[in-house]
């Protein structure tokens, strides 16, 4: 067996090649990311976010001695507008003291013996009576306390409070625990506690040993806040339902309306867009903010033509808030935050995934005026869901048409698919807009997936002609609020590990190819079909997404004319029909569908459904 080398090519130059993508997805920033410890810490979880949620999500009571406390969740003047539920604390008995606990993400509040914690609250008291109250960190079971402040509240309008917690113990589990001896009301919102080491020391800053593993992979961009997060909403901009509005998301935190989640969880919106452009300037990636354009292409809500000028302002005051100097809105505005200097910002993509001609309606529009305010910036267009078929073709179409410099492709393939598909970009064209790939990941996080990926990656170096720029998706999991497996990076309350998946991506950053090989394997030989035929498994049919109904469903076997039929079926979601026990062969599969709600496609499996290697192959 040889490998012979045939000729040594120098590579095109790689640019930005390998990046990174965020997405608010798994408790990838609220629980995650973002270095806050209390969860809920404005009383504004809502059902909206997800069924299961309330006000007082994450908040118990705490009564020692005689002392009992009255929680309710109120409206009465609130904090902010846009923040408008606090709690009230009505603690009756003189003997004790009471009043209320934060249980944190995971397992509770993480703390380190001799770590500093900051503290802060908004409060305010009915009457000008001060009151007096106690800031613990304590064992879960509330016998040991790690820390303790004492706040005198002294006045009857909302104001903020803040002290440091310095811990005894190391404890992962803990809880953040408010309480008074004092009789009366006490109302509070906004109660935060971040640890004073951040990423960079940054204010309202990110968890630093999560940052300091995305700074690892040196990445040259971070794509960002999404993902179908972006464009998943509704069309006004001040709903807590609304599509991602990035001037919902800077300022002070207390300012911030927080958001339905489309991962079904809220989201505080604490890391926001100020936050974003921090980041990347911090670990040295061009920011790559991507817009939402008016169109829902889940729920099918669109924004009339006529409408469109918010949204695309949007997406102009955008880049001058990045860019813009102290004479224009939103470059004040950037400098009043704390960001004299302008933020690097090079690219903008416009939708993420949106099939349909809405959007392509709309994008033309944005590119438009983008373009002829700022020449320079490089413009995403969107191609669907590499499933979405025609569609994936129609985004390729219109960015041909609007002469976008990048067309976002996506794809959740198997390992053997990606194997399959190295030379995908062999023939694309130099001048042609360049390929974003803009999410991309095999099925899993084994090393067997990881090396899938870093072949695949190898075609992507070869071609960096007509691929600018790539990011694995998704890219950060909260171990114990798991929406999408697999991911590059796991983490929970206090601990962070990156997959093997991880350490491909960071090879690829940090040692970007500078000349490609030409190889050839000999002495292989080729597997030959099996003679038995086994049965090689199930044909799943499934929606990819939304609910798509399938009918006349007949499978034929072209080496014995066999035919099989099935009934008709509706899938939602995930939910499949399976076709049993289909023996290795020549098939031809007829169907017919019915769109039902939004975009049609199916995915067929080929392959034992606990077999990793299944083969995974999707139409639209
Ligand atoms: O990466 C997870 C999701 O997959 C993204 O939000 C979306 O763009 C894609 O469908």
């Amino acid at each position: 067996k040889k490998l012979i080398i045939h000729t040594k090519q120098k590579q095109s130059d790689l640019g930005d090649l390998f990046g990174i993508f965020f997405e608010d997805l798994n408790h990838a920033a609220d629980g995650g990311l973002y270095a806050e410890l209390v969860q809920n810490r404005s009383f504004e979880f809502d059902p909206i976010d997800n069924k299961e949620y309330h006000a007082l999500t994450a908040w118990e009571k705490v009564e020692h001695g005689d002392s009992k406390v009255n929680m309710t969740v109120e409206k009465e003047d609130p904090l902010h507008s846009n923040n408008v539920h606090y709690l009230s604390l009505n603690v009756i008995g003189t003997c004790g003291r009471a009043g209320v606990k934060n249980l944190g993400f995971n397992s509770g509040i993480p703390v380190k013996q001799g770590n500093n914690y900051l503290f802060s609250f908004y409060a305010r008291t009915d009457s000008d009576q001060s009151k007096v109250m106690t800031v613990a960190l304590e064992s879960a079971d509330e016998k040991d306390v790690h820390a303790v402040q004492k706040i005198e509240i002294t006045a009857s309008k909302w104001k903020r409070y803040e002290v440091t917690l310095t811990s005894s113990e190391t404890d992962n589990s803990s809880r953040l625990v408010l309480t008074t001896e004092q009789q009366g009301n006490v109302y509070i919102d906004m109660v935060s506690l971040f640890p004073e080491k951040t990423y960079k020391d940054r204010h309202n800053g990110l968890r630093k040993d999560i940052a300091e593993k995305l700074e690892a992979l040196t990445p040259k961009f971070m794509r960002f806040p999404g993902g179908c997060l972006v464009h998943d909403g509704s069309l006004k901009e001040d709903d807590r339902n609304s599509m991602y509005r990035w001037k919902n998301t800077i300022g002070n935190v207390e300012t911030r309306a927080p958001r339905r989640n489309n991962w079904h969880y809220h989201q505080t919106l604490g890391l926001g867009y100020y936050e974003y452009f921090q980041f990347c300037e911090d670990i040295g990636a061009k920011p790559i903010p991507i817009l939402p354009a008016g169109y829902d292409p889940h729920h099918q809500r669109i924004v009339p033509i006529e409408e469109l000028k918010p949204w695309i302002d949007d997406a102009l005051d955008l880049i001058e808030f990045a860019t813009g100097g102290s004479t224009t809105e939103w470059g004040a505005k950037r400098m009043e935050l704390g960001h004299p200097e302008p933020f690097e910002l090079e690219y903008i993509g416009i939708g993420n995934e949106e099939v349909g001609e809405p959007f392509y309606e709309r994008y033309a529009y944005f590119h438009k005026a983008i373009k002829e305010r700022y020449p320079d910036i490089k413009i995403i267009n969107s191609s669907g869901p590499f499933a979405a078929g025609s569609e994936y073709e129609r985004g390729w179409k219109s960015a041909k048409e609007n002469n976008s410099d990048f067309v976002d492709e996506h794809y959740y393939q198997s390992a053997e698919w990606f194997l399959a598909n190295y030379h995908r970009y062999d023939d694309f064209r130099e001048g042609d807009p360049k390929v974003f790939l803009g999410e991309y990941a095999t099925g899993g996080n084994t090393y067997y997936n990881a090396l899938a990926e870093a072949a695949f990656m190898t075609g992507l170096e070869k071609n960096a002609h007509a691929v600018g720029l790539a990011c694995y998706a998704p890219m950060l999991c909260n171990v114990d609020y798991v929406k999408w497996d697999p991911n590059l990076i796991w983490f929970n309350n206090h601990e962070v590990y990156g997959t093997p998946n991880y350490y491909v991506q960071k090879l690829f950053m940090n040692h970007q190819g500078d000349y490609g090989l030409n190889v050839e394997l000999k002495g292989f030989k080729k597997q030959k079909e099996p003679k038995d035929k086994p049965i090689v498994g199930n044909i799943k049919l499934g929606s990819i997404r939304n609910t798509s109904h399938f009918h006349d469903i007949v499978v034929t076997n072209k080496d014995t004319g066999e035919k099989k039929d099935y009934k008709a079926m509706t899938c939602e979601g995930m939910d499949h029909l399976t076709l049993d026990n289909i023996k290795w062969g020549n098939y031809e599969l007829s169907l017919k569908a019915k769109k039902s709600d939004g975009p049609l496609g199916f995915k067929i499996y080929f392959g034992h459904e606990d077999d990793k290697n299944h083969f995974i192959w999707e139409i639209g």
